[in-house]
Order: structure tokens, then sequence, then C-alpha cells
């Protein structure tokens, strides 16, 4: 039974899009993939909230039965606002996946999180047979790290040894913690953690390994070596 009035259903994407004609063109291109039945994948951010916004459209004209599995509440009431139906990854795993980046390098390796959404992304990245990086020309980089910090999620009470164990063992050039907007203090995830940006001048290969096996990291946003296909609107 729905509520008669729902809060999610004022609730749009909230801020300006940027680029947002050239990332609607690639959300059509996913959104022409989906077909009945599937249980699809959905990662955050704004390219990944448009593909929705395309996916739902369908959804309504064709009368597809789709299911989504979320990588954050953005999207989640995103869902609920447009009527598509979500499961956890307990009832399965997606047929795909579809997400956005922040960096792409020649070698598809990627820095995502700018949302903070990077922990439940790389699960339903690795979840998933498949997974679409839908990508506009800003993303794509010579090298990673250079329009974006490596975010890593935090254990609060491990904060202060993850950024000296970072700083020890990986020397960035610096490291920040995130700080929130509309709360004072810092951002806390949805999974109730913190997030340090660490900007990197070189990211060699292992670096994410080695950023996980610190204690005290739940995730980092970079994701090198994952079997993607890049969307890039040309
Ligand atoms: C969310 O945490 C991120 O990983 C996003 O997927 C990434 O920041 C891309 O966002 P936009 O599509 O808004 O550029």
């Amino acid at each position: 039974m729905k509520w008669n009035d729902n809060i999610i259903d004022s609730l749009d994407w909230g801020k300006d899009i940027a680029r947002r004609a050239e990332k609607e063109k690639v959300a059509n291109r996913i959104a022409a993939m989906v077909e009945d039945n599937m249980t699809l994948g959905v990662g955050s951010g704004s390219t990944s909230y448009l593909a929705l916004v395309k996916i739902a459209e369908r959804v309504k004209q064709e009368r597809l039965k789709i299911r989504a599995i979320t990588t954050s509440l953005e999207i989640a009431m995103a869902c609920a606002r447009l009527e598509i139906p979500t499961a956890g990854l307990e009832s399965g795993r997606p047929d795909w996946t579809f997400d956005g980046a922040d960096e792409i390098d020649p070698n598809k390796h990627l820095i995502k999180g700018r949302g903070g959404a990077m922990f439940k992304e790389k699960l339903l990245i690795n979840a998933s047979p498949k997974t679409f990086i839908l990508a506009d020309h800003s993303k794509m980089v010579k090298r990673l790290g250079e329009n974006f910090p490596v975010p890593v999620e935090v254990f609060p009470q491990a904060l202060t040894y993850v950024a000296n164990a970072l700083q020890q063992e990986l020397r960035p050039r610096c490291i920040k913690l995130r700080m929130a907007e509309g709360k004072d203090g810092p951002l806390i995830t949805e999974n109730g953690n913190l997030i340090l940006d660490v900007w990197f001048d070189y990211i060699p290969a292992g670096t994410e390994r080695a950023i996980k096996q610190i204690t005290g990291v739940i995730e980092s946003g970079l994701f090198m070596g994952y079997d993607i296909e890049v969307f890039l609107n040309s």
C-alpha cells in the first residue's frame, strides 16, 4: 500500500549535474540493454542516477519486470521514487552492474568514491559477472590521481592508526579527513565510518592491496585490474 505523502517523491538528484547531455547519452545506451526479468546492480553518483531514470522510462513503457541491487541510500531512494523494486545480494547475483567513475586510466584502472559509496560499489562489482562503467570525457586521465584523491573508508576508532600507516607505507602527497556538508564535523558514511581522501603523485600496481591490508581500512575507492567495460560517449 502506498503512502499518502511520501517525502521520497519530492526528491530529485538535488544538484546540477555536470556534463548532463553527455551522461544522458551513455545512460540511454545502458538502458537499451535491459531485458525483462533482469536483476541489475546499480552504482551511485549522477551518471548512475541518470541511467536509472532512463531504465525506469523503459520499465514503465514496456511493462518490464526488473529488480535493482543498490549501492547507496541515494540510489535506493531513487528506485523507490521511480518504482523499481530493490533486492539484496542474499536474494541472488545481478545479471550485470553499471556504475560511474571519477577517473579512468588507459589500463581501465579506476578511482571511485567521490560520493562515498565505494564499499558497496566494490561489493557489487565483485559480485557481478559483468560491469559497465559509464563515463564522460572528463573522467579519462593519463595517470590515476590527477584530479581526485583515493578515498579510503576507515573504521572510526582506527582513524589515526590508518592515517599514520598510509603515510608511512605509501608516502602519499597528502591525506585529508573528508568533512561533511550539511553537518558539522567529519562525513559519516552509510556504514558508520569515516573517509580519508588520499592524494597520490603516483599510484603503482599493488596500491589497492596495500591499502586494504591496513587494519581498520574497510575499503578504498581504487579499482585496479577489474573486469569492466567502459562506456564512453563519443
Ligand atoms: C560514488 O561513490 C562514486 O563512485 C560515483 O560513481 C562517481 O563519483 C561518479 O559520480 P558521477 O557520475 O556523479 O560523476
